[in-house]
């Protein structure tokens, strides 16, 4: 058990990759509180998430774009559990379009979700372990699309270009009280927001067949590192981008 004791926030956990994260977080012992937005299926969602872990959780609803909603969540988080030591911002969005035909409101949205969610967490989470005094973790699920552009999803790249930038200048400014912080870097993962593609047999080989590891990506491949960097086995890690993504980034055009 690699995370005994310890309590963590993930965002965006009632489904892909944030709700494996959960599960295998408390599977090694830790506390997990499974924010989603609230609203149709995804309550149902999160109580099954919670349901399903290995210790005791709470769900912990809230749009992470919107501060008093992040306020509101995370002292119910100390409420329950009294400190968080890891926090992953997960949550994330995407919208298809050419970069002429984003509208504000698109953009907003990505944005605001994407990025401006993972830094008003992540401020939030970290001014309570400056409280706590006892460092802490900090794990944002970014994108290969951090460095990677990828026509048709201008604000989704901005976003998570944006987070790369935010994670190193966290990491800099944390260093001295011992907070770590890290990105994970996932590649194609079979998750829902990825389910057009795996539903459409040629979109789904075209992808495939740019992944060199030759498969789309699991859940767990990317909750296996995000372990990692929570435990006390990353204590010397900091300011880093963990690709998961079976060697896509690396892949070269194929013509
Ligand atoms: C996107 C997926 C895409 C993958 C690889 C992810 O960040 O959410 O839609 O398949 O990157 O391009």
């Amino acid at each position: 058990m690699r995370l005994n004791g310890k309590v963590a926030l993930v965002t965006g956990a009632n489904s892909g990759i944030g709700q494996a994260i959960a599960q295998r977080f408390a599977a090694e012992g830790a506390h997990v509180a499974v924010n989603y937005l609230a609203g149709g299926s995804r309550d149902e969602a999160a109580k099954a998430t919670v349901a399903s872990l290995a210790t005791e959780g709470i769900g912990a609803p809230a749009d992470v774009s919107k501060r008093t909603d992040v306020e509101a969540m995370i002292n119910s988080i100390l409420e329950k559990f009294g400190k968080i030591d890891i926090v992953v911002n997960n949550a994330g969005v995407e919208v298809k379009k050419p970069f002429v035909d984003i509208t504000d409101e698109d953009w907003q949205f990505v944005i605001g979700v994407n990025l401006t969610g993972a830094f008003v967490v992540a401020q939030t989470v970290v001014r309570q372990m400056l409280k706590q005094g006892n460092g802490g973790k900090v794990i944002n699920i970014s994108s290969v699309h951090e460095d990677v552009p990828f026509p048709g999803y201008a604000p989704y790249c901005t976003s998570k270009g944006g987070m790369r930038m935010l994670m190193r200048n966290m990491a800099l400014e944390l260093a001295s009280v011992g907070i770590n912080v890290n990105n994970i870097a996932p590649g194609a993962i079979a998750t829902p927001i990825n389910q057009a593609v795996l539903n459409d047999p040629v979109a789904s080989a075209n992808a495939i067949s740019e992944i060199p590891w030759g498969r789309f990506g699991k859940p767990a491949d990317v909750a296996s590192v995000a372990v990692f960097l929570a435990s006390d086995e990353a204590g010397y890690v900091t300011g880093s981008t963990y690709y998961v993504d079976g060697g896509l980034v690396q892949q070269v055009t194929k013509y």
